[in-house]
């Protein structure tokens, strides 16, 4: 299946592995290349070491194939490894939450293509501007950062505002999802809900079954996890970060463990906490506790006391199946609704 994005990333087909902390992996970013699409290299939780290892294992496993890296800018660290991804000139760099032109003209110097996430309109046009490739254009129904318009809606209004490839992310599982995101004006789709329900997918055991599980109305979108509204699953772990979240004292427990994770100076961090005023200190409290709650969910499958992220698409999310599977699952999905509406459009005999 050809479209814009996978003409100009040189992919075999329109899917893209989101960028998820502890999921997308060498060894997912791998899988979803090995299988014509393309995978982001996760680099929130990772100190500038880890980036360059998981950088230069993404390469050995994937050969020549193209593979992406992100920077959440928003994050400690994520400019340093940003920088780090810019060095080693990887193929495809993914920003979000920030001002990308700087990563923008490196990445080009060396022939690299840049992706800039967005959720707003006006973050779609500046990034245009600065120069990003391609957008991912992340709607409510997403898990995590969605925004606060649907993807049905989100998704045209943007493609028609710009001239660049827009993916469309947030609310896609299958076939149908893919056709709908083409009939949409998008150029592709990047998944992230159905992507961490796969065989090759490290997150816990217990993860995996709850989002065979869910339905569409177990999610639940709140600010009081990490500061920023999010998508996460409905679980006791959600009330119990929103309680920690009003003791100060936790926040500066919790930002030890982004210090250690992110190899951020944890002085730097704990005085920027303090020092940042009122509102922004209570925020970037809310975002220690936060990766906290993220990894416990992730990693340690524990509800109680983590949150996971998830999309309302988990209700169309029941099995497990590789990333193989499931890529030629969605891609053999749109191709065939697109035969299906053809045909339906057809003029009959006679007319
Ligand atoms: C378990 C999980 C972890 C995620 N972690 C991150 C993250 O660390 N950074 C980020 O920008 N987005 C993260 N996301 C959001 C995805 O990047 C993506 O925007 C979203 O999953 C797309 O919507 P969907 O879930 O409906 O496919 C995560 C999503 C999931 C399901």
């Amino acid at each position: 299946m050809r479209t814009r994005f996978t003409e100009a990333f040189g992919v075999r087909h329109p899917i893209v592995l989101s960028g998820m902390s502890w999921i997308s992996t060498p060894e997912m970013v791998a899988a979803v290349a090995r299988a014509g699409g393309l995978g982001i290299l996760a680099t929130g939780v990772l100190t500038g070491e880890q980036t360059r290892a998981a950088i230069a294992r993404t390469r050995e496993l994937v050969g020549e194939l193209p593979f992406a890296g992100n920077a959440t800018l928003y994050f400690p660290g994520a400019e340093r490894n940003a920088r780090i991804l810019i060095e080693e000139k990887v193929p495809v760099v993914n920003f979000s939450l920030g001002k990308g032109d700087w990563i923008c003209e490196a990445v080009h110097a060396y022939g690299g293509k840049v992706i800039a996430t967005v959720t707003t309109h006006k973050h779609a046009l500046a990034a245009q501007r600065d120069g990003a490739d391609a957008l991912i254009v992340t709607g409510h129904e997403a898990a995590a950062h969605g925004g606060d318009v649907t993807s049905l809606v989100l998704v045209p209004a943007i493609a028609d505002a710009v001239d660049i490839p827009v993916i469309a992310a947030g609310g896609f599982a299958d076939g149908r999802g893919l056709a709908a995101a083409l009939a949409l004006g998008a150029d592709g789709i990047a998944m992230g809900t159905r992507f961490m329900n796969t065989v090759e997918s490290p997150v816990h055991e217990r993860m995996k079954r709850l989002s065979t599980t869910s339905t569409a109305y177990d999610t639940v979108r709140t600010d009081r996890v990490d500061g920023m509204a999010m998508r996460a699953a409905r679980a006791p772990g959600v009330r119990y970060v929103g309680r920690q979240n009003l003791n100060p004292v936790n926040a500066l427990v919790n930002s030890r463990e982004i210090a250690r994770m992110t190899g951020f100076p944890w002085a730097r961090l704990a005085m920027g906490i303090l020092a940042s005023g009122p509102r922004t200190s209570r925020l970037m409290s809310k975002m220690a506790n936060g990766f906290t709650a993220f990894r416990r969910g992730t990693v340690e499958g524990d509800v109680e006391r983590g949150v996971l992220p998830l999309g309302q698409v988990t209700g169309l999310v029941d099995d497990t199946p590789s990333v193989a599977e499931l890529i030629d699952r969605v891609v053999g999905g749109a191709e065939t609704v697109a035969r299906a509406l053809a045909g339906a459009s057809a003029p009959s005999a006679g007319q």
